[in-house]
């Protein structure tokens, strides 16, 4: 049994994971920092490296007391290595070095999107047979859809990932996120949006899907997180009281709204969101159909899998596609170190370690 440590601190959760033969998760401790960083309305980089520094220690001791094993027992130590915050990445990854170099234990560098797909085959607990027979059929179409990325994948396997398409501004985590704030939903803001939605009425409001070149497999939410703040609070006006003034004034402010109000913006947001994201999902199986490619499943994973609409979604469209769906369990859609670690043993797998020289990096690698 090839057990791996994972380590995960790219933005503002510390984790620690144990997990066996790739995908079987003996513990997975995750300490987040939203508390820390509700005040602020986002994360600021700062706060985020300091709080790891102080838990990075207590949440590895808790991944490995959890899963019973001793440090001995591991047989690599996997870090989500890029891409990240360059101060939260490197109190992650001087711990994984420290760790794997006083063992002298291999060290093994994982890209922190990539792992977001491979956490759609992890499972929690032991290993029998039939779990283990339930791989995932490749090739396959895989989405990531969290607060810093949103890009479509070709997979021949986990470790053999080609890009198809990416958000050319922001990513749906983070316009959920700005969608929160403007309908005053709570920190963080997509599971405020998805709840607040569930009593909307999504057809209240036409907002924009992108859709792009008829065949680009790219994204863009920007122009519907403007569109729903313009839907909110009327159009941007020069402040009659003070007419130099820089800042913008609306018709009218987010709080003004009833709970009803807010409710439907959500629902018709997250209605937009969703479709946006489908199109470019059956888009993408049309085009490699089209070129002798079909893949045999979708996975999606990232903090936004967990939403429910895409959840519901995804799962229709496997039907009417014929493709299986495989989406990440709840616990391992948002940020973890159980992926890190399970994608660390397929690396481990391949000879493909790193030296101590391994660098922290701040963009994705494709
Ligand atoms: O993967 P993740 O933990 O961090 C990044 O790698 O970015 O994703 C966090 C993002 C946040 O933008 C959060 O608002 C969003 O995932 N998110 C959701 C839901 N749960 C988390 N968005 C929509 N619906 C949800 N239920
Ligand atoms: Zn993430």
């Amino acid at each position: 049994m090839t057990l791996i440590l994972g380590i995960e601190s790219s933005c503002d959760e510390t984790a620690a994971a144990v997990v066996a033969d790739g995908r079987f998760v003996r513990s997975s401790i995750v300490a987040s920092q939203h508390e820390l960083h509700r005040k602020y309305g986002g994360v600021v980089p700062e706060i985020a490296s300091r709080a790891h520094l102080e838990r990075i220690g207590p949440v590895v001791d808790e991944a490995l007391k959890t899963a019973g094993v001793e440090l001995d027992a591991i047989s690599a130590v996997a870090i989500g290595h890029r891409p990240g915050l360059i101060g939260s990445l490197l109190v992650g990854l001087a711990a994984a070095k420290a760790l794997a170099w006083s063992t002298g234990k291999p060290l093994i560098g994982v890209d922190h999107v990539h792992a977001h797909l491979h956490a759609a085959a992890l499972v929690d607990g032991g290993c029998d047979d039939d779990r283990r027979s339930a791989d995932i059929a490749m090739p396959a179409l895989g989405l990531v859809v969290s607060g810093g990325h949103t890009s479509l994948y070709e997979l021949r396997s986990i470790t053999d990932i080609r890009l198809l398409g990416h958000t050319i501004d922001d990513a749906v985590g983070e316009a959920y996120d700005k969608a929160a704030v403007i309908l005053a939903a709570g920190y963080p803001g997509g599971p405020a949006i998805d709840k607040l939605a569930q009593r909307g009425d999504p057809t209240a409001h036409d907002l924009p899907r992108a859709a792009l070149r008829r065949e680009s497999l790219d994204f863009s939410f920007s122009g519907l997180k403007t569109a729903l703040l313009y839907a909110v609070q009327g159009r941007p006006q020069r402040s009659k009281a003070k007419p130099r003034a820089s800042e913008t004034v609306f018709e009218r402010s987010g709080e003004d709204l009833t709970e009803s109000q807010r409710a439907d913006f959500a629902a018709s947001f997250q209605a937009a969101a969703v479709d946006a994201l489908i199109l470019k999902i059956e888009r993408a199986l049309g085009a490699l159909a089209a070129e002798d490619r079909s893949v045999q499943s979708l996975i999606i994973g990232g903090g936004v899998s967990a939403n429910s609409l895409l959840r519901c979604r995804a799962a229709e469209l496997g039907e009417t596609h014929s493709v299986s769906v495989h989406l990440a369990a709840l616990p391992y859609c948002v940020d973890n170190a159980a992926m890190i670690a399970g994608l660390g043993c397929e690396l481990l797998q391949l000879g493909r370690c790193a030296d101590l020289d391994l660098s922290a990096v701040t963009s994705a690698s494709i």
